[in-house]
């Protein structure tokens, strides 16, 4: 019998029928003695956004961490387009990163460099034969998509906390990434500015169609932009599914969280 592989020889057609392109299998992670991440799978495919969501402290940014290879996990594994990247050499792990766009937590731009070279930063580094006015144009382009084209000139410590994480999504998206990982892409914005960056990452994920992880403590937010939502508790994932099976959900945690949130 034919199998899935067989019959979809385009790899995107083949991953849109099912292969994920991020799988963390049984992912493990210690600090000292504190087990952070106690056996974590998750999986997310093309067209999708899964929303990772916990309290302060559970893990959520140190998964995402392991899941862009800057640290590794005690055990388990991360696959990203099927390919393992533990024990990658620097140079394949840096070609699987120029695929992964990402938004950290804390320090979204940097302080030194304009808007438009912080945007600019991932072309430079990776799109070295690039022309310059084309990287000029490639950069106008992408402050435009967050809405963000008359900040060109603007240093980041001079636009508000929702214009650094607008700035923060187009150099993320710079190198047109298959992978978007964002980590609290709202926290400490007002609601307004908030669900004005839900709208933004929904805009984004529906015309790029990239495979998406976005951590966040904010339930509405993770409803508003997420196909699936994960809840992560004691380095575990407590309920993996929709909104609606949170909600009817008897575990006792996961009635807590949704009472408190
Ligand atoms: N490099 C590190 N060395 C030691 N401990 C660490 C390191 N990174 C994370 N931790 C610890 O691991 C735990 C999980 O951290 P993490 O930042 O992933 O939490 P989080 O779920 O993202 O929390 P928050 O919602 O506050 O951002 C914390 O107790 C943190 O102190
Ligand atoms: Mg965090």
């Amino acid at each position: 019998m034919d199998t899935i592989e067989q019959i979809a020889t385009d790899p995107a057609e083949a991953e849109q029928g099912g292969a994920p392109v991020i799988a963390v299998e049984d992912l493990h992670k210690s600090f000292g003695s504190q087990h952070v991440l106690d056996g974590i799978s998750l999986a997310v495919k093309r067209g999708e956004t899964l929303a990772v969501l916990g309290r302060s402290g559970t893990g959520k940014s140190v998964l995402l961490r392991l899941i862009i290879g800057l640290e590794t996990p005690d055990s388990g594994s991360v696959r990203i387009h099927g390919q393992a990247i533990a024990g990658l050499a620097l140079d394949q792990l840096g070609e699987i990163r120029k695929k992964m766009g990402f938004l950290f937590q804390h320090a979204a731009l940097y302080d030194s460099l304009t808007v438009e070279q912080n945007v600019a930063f991932p072309l430079q580094h990776h799109k070295k034969n690039m022309p310059k006015s084309e990287k000029a144009d490639r950069v106008r382009q992408l402050l435009a998509e967050v809405g963000m084209e008359d900040a060109l000139a603007k240093m980041p410590s001079d636009i508000s906390g929702g214009m650094q994480k607008r700035v923060g999504l187009a150099r993320a998206l710079a190198l047109e990434p298959d992978i978007l990982l964002l980590d609290e892409p709202t926290a400490g914005l007002d609601p307004i500015s908030a669900a004005e960056i839900d709208d933004l990452v929904l805009k984004l994920q529906q015309e790029h169609h990239m495979a998406s992880i976005v951590v966040t403590h904010d339930l509405h937010s993770a409803k508003t932009i997420a196909n699936r939502l994960a809840l992560l508790n004691r380095g575990k994932v407590v309920i993996e599914g929709d909104f609606e099976e949170l909600q009817k959900s008897d575990i006792e945690f996961v009635k807590e969280f949704l009472k408190h949130s």
